[in-house]
């Protein structure tokens, strides 16, 4: 008889995952919800992603649950609601980590080199060079130094710019200006030109992204979201951006997704929508790395990438 895991991947993700999972891993039978049947206690893994708790909640047996991205927060919000055998996992995956790297180059070098600036000339026909910063000078943040944001800080190094991180515990990385804790925040912020977020979404930075925040950083800063929507708080960023103070926002995350019609963040103009393609899960080399674990957790090994329960990352 095949094991059973169950999927769940909602509208706009689902990639035909199992086109690629089922060849990997033939011994299995990949069960949606609604062919769960009566009885699901063979049933100890799940890969998902945004599952509501009503659907892992379906399967009490669970003690594994794969989440088909990098990020968990939507997994690690239903703990409280999942028996404490259940653990979770995420993507870390290199290929991830080179397109969040050329996001970020790509976003950073449109605000340093002024090109939102010649779009708008080039709509007046007007010829006006400008001289920018160096790129040694031109100050790069980056909040949250796990795997993306150190793979994105280091690219950006790597291409010239002056970059700094900031974490809970400021964990050395190389070539990066470390800055650690709240104490640490202010004299981050102060100094920098661009300000980029990949803080994991938890209870302690969600809202993160705040009036206050922006206020700390300089006149003319700008933000790019590639994290989580609620990390942002919206009307302040709007806020920020119509008193002048912060120069632009490039948002790849939101509150809502998709962005509903009809809202600010579409029209405002220093506002830059993309639709959360910052770093798509690669399906080939996610597939290989969830069969992996998979295997891992069937012959009783540990399961790579696991999630600290407490930390939520
Ligand atoms: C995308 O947001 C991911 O977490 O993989």
């Amino acid at each position: 008889m095949k094991r059973r895991v169950l999927y769940f991947c909602d509208h706009g993700r689902d990639w035909g995952w199992l086109d690629h999972f089922q060849p990997r891993l033939p011994g299995v039978e990949f069960v949606r919800e609604e062919d769960l049947g009566s009885d699901t206690s063979d049933i100890e893994v799940a890969i998902v992603w945004n599952p509501p708790l009503s659907v892992l909640q379906k399967v009490p047996t669970l003690k594994l649950v794969h989440s088909l991205g990098a990020g968990v927060d939507a997994i690690v919000r239903l703990m409280d609601g999942l028996p404490d055998q259940v653990q979770v996992a995420r993507l870390v995956d290199p290929v991830m980590a080179q397109r969040m790297s050329l996001y970020g180059i790509a976003t950073v070098v449109h605000y340093h080199r002024g090109l939102d600036r010649f779009d708008a000339q080039q709509g007046r026909q007007e010829w006006k060079p400008a001289f920018r910063l160096d790129a040694a000078d031109y100050r790069v943040g980056v909040m949250g130094m796990g795997y993306l944001g150190t793979h994105v800080a280091q690219a950006l190094g790597g291409v010239g710019y002056h970059v700094s991180g900031w974490s809970r515990s400021g964990r050395g990385v190389e070539r990066v200006q470390m800055f650690a804790g709240e104490d640490g925040l202010g004299p981050f912020l102060s100094e920098l030109h661009c300000l980029i977020c990949l803080l994991p979404l938890t209870p302690g930075t969600r809202g993160i992204l705040n009036g206050e925040l922006f206020g700390r950083l300089p006149k003319d800063a700008v933000l790019i979201n590639v994290a989580r929507g609620e990390h942002l708080v919206e009307e302040d960023l709007l806020a920020s951006l119509d008193s002048g103070h912060l120069a632009g926002a490039t948002l790849d995350v939101f509150r809502h997704e998709p962005l509903p019609k009809g809202h600010p963040f579409w029209s405002h103009p220093k506002v830059r929508v993309t639709p959360h393609i910052s770093s798509l899960s690669n399906v080939p080399t996610a597939v290989e790395q969830i069969a992996q674990n998979l295997e891992r957790f069937w012959a009783g090994e540990t399961v790579q990438n696991t999630v600290d329960r407490v930390h939520g990352y």
